[in-house]
């Protein structure tokens, strides 16, 4: 394929509401050692491009300054040293930045073969999540088959993944969500109970559904007063997992119960994340994950699609967080 002296991607034009993202088109951007050119079919809108947007999360030094953290399309060149993919090959892949692009370069070792049996749109919806719930809940969290998780925002992208691979790895899988339909959502994924959080106490409903011992693993985005809610819904030697704090940051109280129940307390961000451990991540899922998508096992949930050029409408959905599961952006490829 002969590739064409520009394309279309979706500018940051400032921080602020989602007027700032503005189609524009700039040259593509050119495959350095060990990566690939990817044509981008379909893109995957993330909270944290929502963050991005306001100014509140910044790509790491050397990341490409256009929003979009994952992709799926057709491998169109390969830089020095790339030889795991072929021009041709089908991908999805995880990047640091520039998935809002007709063309977007990534890491060969980031990218994984578009799973067998899922659509470009289904496959752009993979890498940040599975990632995300993998480092977080598996490697972190140690969640270990036989034992409960709990995750709050559980129709979330992240959320609706945290749910069906816990559930396939034989957790029992409880979730918070905001409505009825959310945790309707949340049931029909695999978990045991739904708790809309706004109606109802989840710590009283875990200690219900684990006979007064609580949770060996939580996933949490809230943070703010759900941090010693979910201390005290844990298990003894149970780990409270960190990943975004949509409730805030600060909280005070008495945490006495990390030491006396033994507790653990972490979080983690994937961007900043060195290629080396997102390569690790990757060969994880590919031999852990990828069977079991192929399989029809675990799926992204996919809400909606949006032609790249409305990518400002795509957050306004995300912001009303109506959504359950994720939102797309699709090329003309
Ligand atoms: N640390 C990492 O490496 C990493 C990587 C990716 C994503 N994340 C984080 O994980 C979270 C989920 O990401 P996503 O892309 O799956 O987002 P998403 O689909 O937009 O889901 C966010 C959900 O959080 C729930 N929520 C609870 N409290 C909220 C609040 N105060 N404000 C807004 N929403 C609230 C909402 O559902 P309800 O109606 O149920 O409240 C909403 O649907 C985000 O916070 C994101 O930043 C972290």
């Amino acid at each position: 394929m002969t590739l064409p002296k520009d394309m279309a991607y979706v500018k940051l034009d400032g921080f602020g509401g989602p007027e700032v993202l503005r189609p524009d088109r700039t040259s593509l951007p050119e495959p350095k050692e060990g990566e690939i050119l990817v044509q981008v079919a379909a893109a995957g809108v993330n909270r944290p491009d929502v963050q991005q947007r306001l100014g509140q999360y910044n790509p790491p030094p050397g990341a490409s300054p256009i929003p979009g953290l994952e992709i799926a399309g057709k491998v169109i060149a390969t830089g020095a040293g790339a030889s795991q993919f072929s021009v041709g090959d089908e991908v999805c892949a995880l990047v640091a930045g520039g998935g809002y692009a007709e063309f977007c370069v990534a890491p060969e070792v980031q990218a994984l073969p578009v799973p067998k049996g899922l659509s470009m749109i289904e496959a752009a919806g993979v890498p940040e999540t599975f990632f995300t719930v993998w480092t977080n809940v598996f490697d972190r969290g140690r969640l270990k088959s036989g034992e409960t998780l709990l995750v709050h925002g559980g129709s979330s992208g992240i959320g609706t993944t945290a749910i069906q691979l816990a559930k396939a790895f034989d957790a029992r899988v409880f979730a918070t969500a905001g409505n009825a339909e959310k945790c309707d959502a949340c049931l029909e994924l695999g978990a045991e109970a739904a708790i809309n959080y706004r109606q109802e106490d989840f710590v009283d409903r875990i200690k219900k559904l684990t006979d007064g011992e609580g949770v060996d693993v939580i996933l949490d985005m809230v943070g703010g007063d759900y941090v010693l809610r979910n201390l005290n819904a844990l298990a003894i030697e149970g780990r409270l997992v960190q990943i975004a704090w949509l409730g805030g940051p600060k909280v005070s109280g008495d945490f006495m119960k990390l030491l006396t129940r033994r507790l653990t307390w972490t979080g983690s961000t994937l961007r900043p994340r060195s290629v080396a451990e997102k390569a690790e991540i990757a060969a994880s899922l590919r031999a852990k994950v990828w069977p079991l998508l192929e399989r029809g096992e675990v799926k992204p949930i996919i809400h909606k699609t949006f032609p790249l050029a409305e990518a400002a409408e795509a957050h306004r959905l995300m912001e009303s967080s109506t959504h359950i599961g994720k939102i797309i952006l699709l090329t003309a490829a």
